[in-house]
């Protein structure tokens, strides 16, 4: 009997002790390197079409986390990732030289889009990767970049540097990888095909299933509808002031998700951020203004597809 509490007691402070090893080493340990990727040559065209395009599809995927005070893509301090993980800032990406991505190729630039690897092999892990965005969709973003756009001109605003608490440095060393470099051309959608393209522009471009599935956690980045309750919403989330807030049920579920929206009521929801009842979409949903009705209507054909998740949604936590 004694020998038996002896031996629990040695694998008890065993387990112990090499626990707070375990947590040293997370809080001590340098950030994971990678190495220096090989960046296949690419040659993107800066038509005047896709610098259009990439400015609408930048000012719903990129301005909200880069726009500075000066109203450039100059970097600001993220409000909205919950402290435990740290104070996280994004980077300048004006054409300035020495403070922006001014000395990126446009090489440089896809690949950092599709992996979040930079040339010298440093991650950016808290800049989210696009591994579904079409060729075209990120050629068209490249090109704004390198545009007339007042936004993107040079800015010397130089962000502070991200500082990752004991929890973002566990993401960090276990969880947060690049995304793997897609080894086929990412093809545009069929617009012709309704359901195709709204499930692009909801899974693919937008990610709306990310904020709107159970949780960040149980997503699937690359096979969106294996993410955990795709679309049931409750994913828990924060506003502008730190306060919880439930992304909403997406599913065409009745009750409880969007099963009693007209088209009509989903285009209002969606493009200018009122409720059928007239109540405001609060952060961090955001109005999609720059959306056309032709590409509100294919993401509500679509989300109309997706099985229905019987899930109450908090709406005032
Ligand atoms: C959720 C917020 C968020 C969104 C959305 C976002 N970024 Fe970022 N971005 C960041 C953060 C944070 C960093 C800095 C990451 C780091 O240093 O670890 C960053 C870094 C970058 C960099 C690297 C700059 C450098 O000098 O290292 C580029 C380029 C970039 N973002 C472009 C974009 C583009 C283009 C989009 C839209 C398609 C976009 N980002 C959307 C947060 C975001
Ligand atoms: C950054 C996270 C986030 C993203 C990305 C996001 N949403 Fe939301 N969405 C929310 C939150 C949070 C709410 C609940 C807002 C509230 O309760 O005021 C919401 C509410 C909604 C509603 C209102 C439903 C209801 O309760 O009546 C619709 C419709 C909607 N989102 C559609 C979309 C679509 C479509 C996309 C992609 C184009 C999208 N959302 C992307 C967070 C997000």
């Amino acid at each position: 009997m004694k020998k038996a509490l002896k031996i629990t007691a040695y694998v008890f402070g065993g387990i112990l002790l090499l626990a707070g090893l375990a947590a040293a080493y997370i809080q001590f340990a340098p950030a994971p390197t990678y190495d220096a990727p090989e960046i296949p040559e690419i040659t993107i065209v800066h038509t005047p079409e896709r610098i259009a395009e990439g400015a609408r599809i930048a000012s719903m995927l990129c301005n909200e986390c880069h726009t500075g005070q000066d109203d450039k893509l100059s970097g600001k301090k993220l409000e909205d990732v919950p402290p435990v993980f740290g104070q996280f800032y994004s980077a300048n990406i004006t054409q300035s030289p020495e403070h922006g991505i001014g000395k990126w190729t446009d090489s440089e630039l896809y690949y950092f889009l599709r992996t979040g690897l930079r040339r010298d092999g440093s991650f950016a892990a808290i800049m989210p990767q696009f591994p579904m965005v079409s060729d075209e969709g990120l050629y068209a973003i490249i090109s704004y970049l390198r545009s007339d756009n007042p936004r993107v001109q040079p800015s010397a605003h130089e962000p502070l540097k991200s500082k990752y608490a004991f929890l973002g440095k566990l993401l960090l060393q276990f969880v947060l990888k690049p995304a793997a470099f897609p080894d086929q051309p990412v093809p545009q959608p069929d617009t012709l095909n309704q359901l195709a393209w709204g499930r692009y522009l909801a899974d693919g471009l937008y990610s709306c299933y990310d904020c709107h599935s159970a949780s960040f956690t149980s997503n699937s980045r690359l096979v969106p509808e294996q993410s955990k309750g795709y679309y049931g919403g409750g994913n828990e989330l924060l506003d502008m002031d730190g306060n919880t807030i439930y992304s909403a049920n997406l599913t065409p579920d009745d009750e409880t998700g969007i099963g009693k929206y007209t088209e009509q009521a989903f285009i209002q929801a969606l493009k200018y951020g009122q409720r059928p009842d007239g109540s405001p979409l609060r952060y961090p949903m955001r109005p999609h203004t720059a959306l056309s009705d032709e590409e509100v209507k294919a993401i509500f054909a679509y989300l109309r597809s997706v099985p229905p998740i019987q899930n109450e949604v908090p709406k005032k936590p």
